[in-house]
């Protein structure tokens, strides 16, 4: 590859954590996905909580419906079961029977909708037990929830307190640390012994990469910067991107790309989620090129991420043009709007 391409090639990627929510919101925002990714990890938390298979069912027949009104053929949505302290081994066996990809764990009031999260994961023994089981992986919101931790140190601190004891009590749990921001995190998923096997993973947003906390405070307070887990220092910046573009397939593709209406992050207490579904790719071409590693991006975005899950790579090629793209200032979000990552100006690359 040339030094400074001004295009590249690679196999259709898919996003391995996604929010499109539902009704008239899925609607404006799942073609947005569509036009890029294959396929993509649904995440669970409508409201209320997709806590049973018969629920997923129904979702994925509302996304499917959805996307045939978009006239959409070529994408694939991975449904995930929402953990709580209530979950079934039953129900995860029938959910591995029925195809569903994954369950989440959300701490219980860690984030957006998640109130019905796992209060203690000494209820959850039995689910967790039948997980490793039939290998069902966890896909995991990794913060404390307590207010005495500090915000930017909520993600280091469960790594300690509940991640590496859920670890040692399941050591052949396929695990997802979703959404990492941390050098602990990156040092953790590296270098945690999994004895050969292929039982943990992270993904990796594009605001983590190219954004650090400064971002939420630049030259006044800016909502559509702040998700959860909320950016950290720039050195956590550089071990997220070092982390990415190493090659390592611990590490992939996740956006994160969490939409919420325009007046529910410009206000008194917003919303936290970025949406930066409307050119996820250009963002994650651009941080990729801030280190000259765009031949890394094909693995992160493409291989590793089926690769861990156990699906098939997709075959179809797409490629990525060096074209500057206008960000528009608003989008279409059912009867409001939503303001994209980097709205009103531009990113460097697009899709052909
Ligand atoms: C997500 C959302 O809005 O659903 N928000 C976010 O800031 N990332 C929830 C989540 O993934 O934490
Ligand atoms: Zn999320």
């Amino acid at each position: 590859m040339a030094t400074n391409p001004t295009q590249i090639e690679l196999i259709q990627p898919d996003d391995w954590h996604l929010h499109i929510r539902d009704g008239e919101v899925m609607k404006d925002v799942l073609a947005d996905t569509a036009r890029q990714f294959a396929r993509a990890i649904i995440m669970p938390n409508l409201k209320p909580p997709v806590t049973t298979v018969d629920l997923a069912n129904a979702y994925r027949a509302r996304i499917e419906g959805q996307l045939k009104l978009l006239g959409v053929d070529t994408f694939t949505p991975l449904m995930t079961l929402y953990l709580t302290d209530n979950t079934s081994a039953d129900e995860v066996r029938k959910a591995k029977a029925e195809g569903i990809a994954g369950f989440k764990l959300y701490p219980a009031g860690a984030t957006t909708n998640s109130d019905a999260g796992v209060s203690d994961l000494k209820h959850c023994h039995a689910a967790l037990e039948a997980m490793q089981a039939v290998g069902l992986p966890l896909l995991v919101h990794g913060e404390v929830t307590s207010s005495e931790i500090d915000i930017f140190d909520r993600e280091a601190v469960f790594i300690d307190q509940v991640l590496e004891p859920l670890r040692k009590n399941f050591p052949e749990l396929k695990l997802v640390f979703e959404h990492i921001t941390t050098l602990q995190a990156v040092h953790y998923v590296r270098d945690a012994a999994t004895a050969g096997k292929n039982t943990i993973g992270a993904t990796i947003t594009p605001q983590h990469l190219l954004m650090n906390r400064n971002a939420i405070f630049a030259g006044g307070i800016r909502p559509h910067n702040y998700c959860l887990p909320v950016l950290k220092r720039e050195e956590h910046r550089v071990a997220l991107l070092e982390a990415a573009t190493s090659g390592n397939p611990r590490f992939f593709l996740g956006t994160d790309s969490a939409p919420h209406a325009k007046g529910a992050k410009e206000a008194a207490c917003g919303c936290a989620g970025c949406y930066s579904a409307f050119n996820a790719l250009g963002l994650y071409a651009e941080a990729f090129e801030s280190v000259g590693k765009l031949d890394k991006l094909e693995g992160f975005a493409s291989f590793f991420g089926p690769d861990f899950y156990s699906l098939p790579r997709n075959t179809k090629k797409v490629t990525l043009v060096k074209r500057a793209q206008n960000i528009p200032n608003e989008l279409p979000l059912g009867d409001a709007t939503i303001v994209p990552l980097r709205a009103g100006e531009t990113i460097a690359w697009s899709l052909f």
